[in-house]
């Protein structure tokens, strides 16, 4: 499969590179101009703005698949906290969904979170309250703007909502999941398998799970 990566210098945007690449999928890599990435042998990489509709344009066009490991860059957790570019997903959204369309690209799958949409119900009263009082709060707003916008484009999406990231190695036990209790966790790894393994079944078993390794009802 011929795959677009967003954010590939993130955590998960490089696992999910590495990880295509070693399934045997073309990969293209897309960073900011400013950063420092540089993608692994095989993959080929591109520069340039989320918001440069003709840029996403012409990197989409003949390809099968976009995969989004976008996300607000928090310095840190505090109430106080501003991310880096506050409005990054609820302005990009829609110009990635109409680049697609002009590049003739049917099929997304995004990195959401566990809490984003009615999956809020589903999490444990002490993550609820630290969404609601931290930088979080504005990490999940944005998220749920690009959930709406993707899912009102009429394209193939999958928007799947991770719990807790961390970097331990894979399990290979990512489970979809309907309640979460305790400490919810899934490694990075893990989240890029899953998405790899959804974008290559014919198509996307539901639109918004909550993924996760531990915690999972
Ligand atoms: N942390 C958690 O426990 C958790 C849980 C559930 C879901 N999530 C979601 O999962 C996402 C991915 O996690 P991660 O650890 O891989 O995040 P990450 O390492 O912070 O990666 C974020 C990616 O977004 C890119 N980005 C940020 N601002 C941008 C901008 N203005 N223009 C273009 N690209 C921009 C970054 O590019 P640069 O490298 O150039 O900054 C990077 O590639 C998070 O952002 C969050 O939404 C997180």
């Amino acid at each position: 499969m011929k795959i677009v990566i967003l954010g590939a210098s993130g955590v998960c945007g490089r696992e999910l590179v590495k990880q295509a690449l070693a399934r045997g999928h073309e990969v293209t890599a897309a960073a900011r101009p400013t950063s420092g990435y540089q993608a692994p042998e095989g993959a080929a990489l591109v520069r340039g703005s989320v918001f440069d509709g003709a840029f996403l344009e012409e990197t989409f066009r003949g390809h099968d698949v976009v995969m989004s490991a976008l996300g607000l860059r928090l310095p840190g957790l505090s109430p106080f906290a501003k991310p880096e570019v506050p409005d990054l997903l609820s302005r990009a959204s829609p110009i990635i969904v109409e680049a697609m369309r002009s590049a003739g690209v049917g099929r997304l799958i995004a990195i959401s979170a566990g809490g984003v949409g009615d999956s809020y119900a589903w999490m444990p009263a002490v993550f609820k309250a630290f969404i609601k009082t931290t930088a979080l709060r504005k990490a999940y707003a944005e998220l749920e703007v690009m959930e709406r916008v993707l899912f009102a484009s009429g394209l193939d999406v999958c928007c799947c909502r991770p719990t807790g990231l961390s970097d331990e190695p894979a399990t290979g036990e990512a489970r979809v999941v309907t309640k979460v209790s305790g400490r919810a966790m899934i490694p990075r790894a893990d989240v890029a398998a899953w998405m790899l393994d959804a974008i290559e079944a014919p198509t996307f078993a539901e639109r918004c799970p909550v993924i996760t390794v531990t915690g999972g009802g």
